[in-house]
């Protein structure tokens, strides 16, 4: 079965495909299964009980379905309570609810929800309030005293209940009148196993005070009253106690006053203990069997209670009095006769006593006259009943029901009928079941079964319910829908099923064997007239006034109407009732026997649908077409699928529609356009728009969701933008408001310094701040004034080898003291030099030069410091022929004295003398002067010397020189400094050559080719004469300074 998008199964059965039972039974499981309750029928609501509080009734629910129309949200009683109340309102037609179903379907819940609907959404003024509160307040009162726990239902009505709420052209409830039919009086005097008596009985006994229980001579226990089927006093799920209180404050609400509840309470308490007396066995005087009563107590207490003589009351239970024009005649009753009209009496006290609280509350609730009015009526009556043996109750309440089903059939067609007409479209006859011909058959005034109840009833003779079922068979024996053993024998049909004492309708919803046992009696509802009159003599006034035929003046000889006839006329009144209203339907199933939640039996809710008719139902609606809808919201619901239509559309919602199935290619054969709705004949055709529906939707929602999240992203971003410029503006802001602060503080600063600057320097000379300046200058000027006089004064000497110098005087002079000192050292050297004559300048230079040579270098250098060079220490001057040995040389002789010269070969020293001129250096023998060694400056290779106190020094000839061969000179001179000295200033005169001067303890003459190494060493413990020992070794020369 294709599913309407989100919905499960089909929301209205009119889609239903195919449209058979067994679908519409899977639809209604599926449904049901999903707590999916309830489901249309076009307009008609199916609701199957769930036997569970759901979460879809309450103040939000009914602000949701009171702003959407009947389709627009899912099948609801507020849908249609909605629907009723609106065209109430708005089309000022009278709307009528029909709630029908089997007893515990659910007809009381759905009509307490419809008047919760209707209250919650009409006017609020405080007037209005109190008529809501008292029509609201009326279901506990009448469901205490008409509702009894039976086998189906721990709440079943036990009465038909039609409720007329009367508005006023605003829509506010002004108040209303309730009908009630047919009281299941029999339950006071008995019930079936597992049932209880009515609700009130127990509510007493549970929740009335010990006060009241004494003044209405009353025992708490249920177990002690015989009407009471004490083996379920208790009901799940019933706390009777607080009902009790809920009942007495209703009735408040209502209007009871406190005397008049007391009242009622007091006739049911009566009927209690009427039940418990009892009867026995008596015989009259001539042997007639008669009745008495076992204990007069309870007789006694009855009479106290309602100011009635107890000799009456047990008189009028035990004998009867027939009265002809002429004469009266009491005869005894026998126990069983006075046992059945103590059982009449209680039923019709009881019966009666829920008649007058049914006007007593309609008095209340009454409508003043002259106001005009618009009227909903709601029906709660009880359905189609097939039980296992069937009696006048269930033929009358069937009866009913078959008359409603008529109401329904044709208010259907005729709705159906004129919704074409409205539209202008073509009706096309629909065939359906007719039930006229069963309706005729109980009801006709002459020839119906209940025409013919009565005539038995009233006929005079033997009568008998056999009789009655004669007449009957006789009358119908040819008649389609009646059926009994005479009409079966008949057609030679053997039927084991039909008993003797039975006939069987054929009903709308079904074949019903009823037993005809009885039916004379419940229908004649006979109250012996001893037992009226004994109770209007009653001193109570309700009780009374319960029994107005009792009043002997008011007595008449005629016959009350019988209940069937009763039953037949009020019937008819409610149909009448019923044509004048719009209907609106709500039919209730129950899907198991054993109220038991989640639990679908099929076969149950087969049988209901078919006496509720759900598929003829269906039927009618889809005769010519399955589907409507007002243009505006058939535009609204498809013209999605349509881009001349989506996502505007200017034009008419009809043109809008036309476009739209034109472009679907929907057949034309397919639709019809009324004047404000369009029909499609096929359900088919709406399940294809349906699913084409919900794949435009699925791309209608991806480029809604495509469409919002760009639209998000980009008003985060653009937030996230203007965010992060506010935030940098505020930031460059504040870091330039910084940032100037900083500069203004800081040019403050400056300026304040400076003008502070300024200030101090104008007003310095006013004040004494610089003096310590001055002052520290002055001082300081003083301090170094006195320190340089000092200085001056008290200068060292200027001997130049004098060092001393006075101490700075302060730490701060150091630096200057210093470079004072330095100062005058130079100046004082300076000095020195300047007064040196050339000579002794020249004598220096040696001086000097004999310093860098051997300073620090030769032990004998320090005592050659002091002494001047003299250079001729062999009297060269005066001593001509030595100066032959300078020979034909120019200029001075630069030193003259006797070496040593140390033979090579052995060690041996031999002296010479030795002259340093400018050019050369001059070896004689001094006892042969010819024998001369003339050595070249520039020959001279470099000088030798040790550095310990004696003279030895050697001269090495360089190689290239004429006395190269001769090797090197091996010499000691007393004056070896000032030699050596004068040497190296000659070579470097004369030839501009530093002479290498080493100075060294080992070093190598050369020798004859080849080289003697000369080693010096000092020897141990030697002093300082300077004697040289040498001994040769081979090649070895070893010098010892002694
Ligand atoms: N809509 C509902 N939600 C919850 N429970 C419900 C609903 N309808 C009915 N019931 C349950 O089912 C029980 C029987 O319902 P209700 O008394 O309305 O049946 P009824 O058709 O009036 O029977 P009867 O003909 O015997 O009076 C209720 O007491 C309640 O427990
Ligand atoms: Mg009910």
């Amino acid at each position: 079965m294709p599913l309407l998008q989100g919905t499960v199964g089909v929301e209205d059965l009119v889609l239903l495909e195919p449209l058979v039972e067994e679908s519409l039974l899977k639809n209604l499981q599926l449904r049901y299964e999903n707590e999916e309750i309830y489901t249309y029928i076009g307009n008609v609501v199916i609701s199957v009980n769930p036997y569970q509080q759901l979460p879809i009734y309450g103040p939000e629910f009914i602000a949701k379905y009171q702003d959407y129309t009947f389709y627009e949200l899912k099948p609801h009683i507020y849908a249609l309570a909605n629907v009723a109340y609106q065209s109430l309102k708005d089309q000022d037609q009278d709307q009528c609810i029909l709630i029908t179903g089997e007893s515990g379907a659910g007809k009381t819940e759905a009509s307490k929800l419809v008047m919760s609907y209707v209250a919650a959404v009409c006017g609020k003024k405080e007037q209005v309030n109190s008529v809501k509160e008292q029509l609201l307040q009326s279901n506990p009162v009448l469901e205490a005293f008409g509702n009894a726990k039976t086998i189906r239902n721990n709440n079943s009505s036990r009465f038909g209940k039609y409720m007329d709420i009367e508005f006023d052209f605003k829509g506010s409830p002004l108040g209303g009148v309730i009908t009630n039919y047919l009281l299941e009086k029999s339950r006071v005097v008995k019930q079936l196993k597992g049932e209880r008596n009515f609700h009130i009985f127990y509510h007493l006994l549970a929740g009335a005070d010990a006060q009241l229980l004494k003044a209405l001579k009353l025992e708490q226990d249920t177990s002690g009253y015989a009407y009471l089927n004490w083996d379920v006093s208790r009901v799940d799920g019933v706390d009777d106690a607080s009902n009790f209180r809920a009942v007495q404050s209703a009735m408040t609400v209502i209007g009871f006053s406190e005397e008049e509840i007391r009242q009622v309470l007091e006739v049911t308490a009566l009927v209690l203990k009427l039940g418990n007396v009892e009867l026995v066995d008596e015989f009259q005087a001539n042997g007639i069997p008669a009745s008495g009563i076992r204990d007069g107590r309870g007789v006694r207490e009855i009479g106290e209670m309602v100011g009635l003589n107890s000799k009456d009351l047990e008189r009028a239970l035990c004998s009867r009095t027939m009265e002809t024009a002429k004469e009266k005649v009491v005869t005894a009753l026998n126990v069983i006769q006075a046992q059945y009209a103590r059982d009449a009496l209680a039923k019709n006290i009881y019966g009666r006593l829920f008649t007058w609280i049914v006007n007593r509350i309609n008095e209340s609730i009454k409508v003043g006259t002259g106001e005009k009015t618009k009227v909903m009526g709601v029906l709660d009556i009880y359905g189609f009943e097939i039980l296992e043996d069937n009696s006048f109750e269930q033929f009358v309440i069937n009866y009913c029901n078959e008359k409603l089903q008529q109401v329904f059939i044709e208010m259907t067609l005729k709705e159906e009928q004129e919704e074409y007409k409205r539209e202008g479209i073509p009706w096309t006859k629909v065939d359906y079941f007719d039930n006229s011909i069963i309706c005729n058959l109980i009801e006709h005034n002459q020839q119906g079964i209940l025409a013919m109840l009565d005539e038995e009833c009233l006929r005079p003779g033997v009568v008998s319910d056999s009789t009655f079922l004669a007449k009957l068979n006789q009358l119908f024996s040819k008649h389609g829908h009646y059926e009994s053993k005479v009409t079966q024998n008949a057609q030679h049909q053997y039927d084991h099923t039909m008993g003797l004492s039975c006939f069987r309708i054929c009903h709308y919803a079904g074949k019903v064997t009823y037993n005809v046992t009885s039916f004379i009696d419940k229908n004649n509802d006979l109250l012996f007239r001893d037992l009226s009159q004994a109770m209007w003599k009653a001193q109570h006034p309700l009780l009374r006034s319960l029994f107005p035929e009792g009043n002997p003046k008011q007595a008449s000889l005629k016959r009350p109407p019988t209940a069937g006839a009763q039953f037949k006329s009020s019937v008819a009144i409610l149909m009448k009732n019923l044509y004048s209203k719009n209907p609106n339907y709500i039919r209730c199933i129950k899907p198991n026997e054993h109220q038991q939640r989640g639990h679908f039996s099929s076969e149950l809710v087969a049988i209901q649908a078919r006496y509720l008719g759900l598929l003829e139902n269906v039927r009618v609606r889809r005769a010519g077409y399955a589907y409507r809808q007002g243009y505006g919201p058939f535009l609204e619901r498809y013209r999605l699928l349509s881009r001349s239509t989506w996502p505007h559309w200017n034009g008419g919602d009809r043109e809008g529609i036309e476009k739209v199935l034109e472009e679907l290619s929907v057949s034309s054969e397919e639709l019809a356009f009324g004047k404000t709705k369009i029909f499609i004949r096929n359900p088919k055709t709406l399940f294809c728009l349906e699913e084409q529906r919900r794949l435009r939707l699925q791309q209608l929602a991806t480029l809604i969701q495509k469409s919002y999240r760009g639209w998000r992203c980009r008003t985060h971003y653009q937030q996230m933008r203007k965010s992060q410029i506010l935030i940098s503006s505020w930031f460059r802001g504040n870091m330039q408001k910084k940032c100037y602060g900083k500069m203004k503080a800081s040019a403050l600063l400056i300026q304040a310094f400076v003008r502070g600057w300024k200030a101090r320097k104008n007003y310095r000379k006013y004040f004494r701040s610089g003096a310590a300046l001055i002052l520290a200058n002055f001082i300081y000027k003083s301090i170094a004034q006195k320190f340089l006089l000092g200085l001056k004064n008290n200068l060292p000497s200027t001997n130049v080898l004098d060092d001393q110098w006075p101490v700075a005087p302060y730490k701060c002079f150091s630096t200057a003291n210093r470079e004072l000192q330095k100062l005058f050292y130079q100046w004082k050297c300076k000095k020195f030099r300047d007064q040196l004559s050339p000579k002794q300048v020249e004598i220096l230079r040696e001086k000097l030069c004999a310093s860098e040579l051997f300073k620090g270098k030769k032990a004998s250098y320090p005592q050659s410091v002091p002494i001047p060079f003299h250079g001729d220490y062999i009297g060269l001057q005066g001593n001509p022929k030595l100066q032959k040995l300078k020979g034909g040389e120019e200029g001075p002789v630069l030193v003259a004295e006797t070496v040593k010269k140390i033979n090579r070969g052995n060690g041996k020293s031999s002296p010479r003398i030795l002259l340093l001129t400018k050019g050369h250096v001059i070896l004689t023998d001094i006892k042969k002067s010819q024998d001369k060694t003339v050595i070249g400056l520039d020959s001279l290779a470099g000088v030798s010397v040790t550095s310990l106190e004696d003279g030895l020094f050697s001269l090495h000839l360089s190689e290239m020189s004429s006395l190269g061969s001769k090797g090197d000179f091996l010499l000691v001179s007393e004056h070896v400094v000032e030699l050596l000295t004068r040497m190296y200033r000659a070579v470097l005169d004369a030839t501009q050559r530093q002479l290498p001067v080493t100075v060294t303890e080992k070093f190598s003459v050369r020798f004859k080719e080849s080289s003697v190494a000369v080693k010096v060493i000092q020897a141990p413990g030697g002093g300082g004469n300077s004697k040289l020992s040498c001994k040769k070794k081979g090649s070895h020369l070893e010098v010892t300074v002694q």
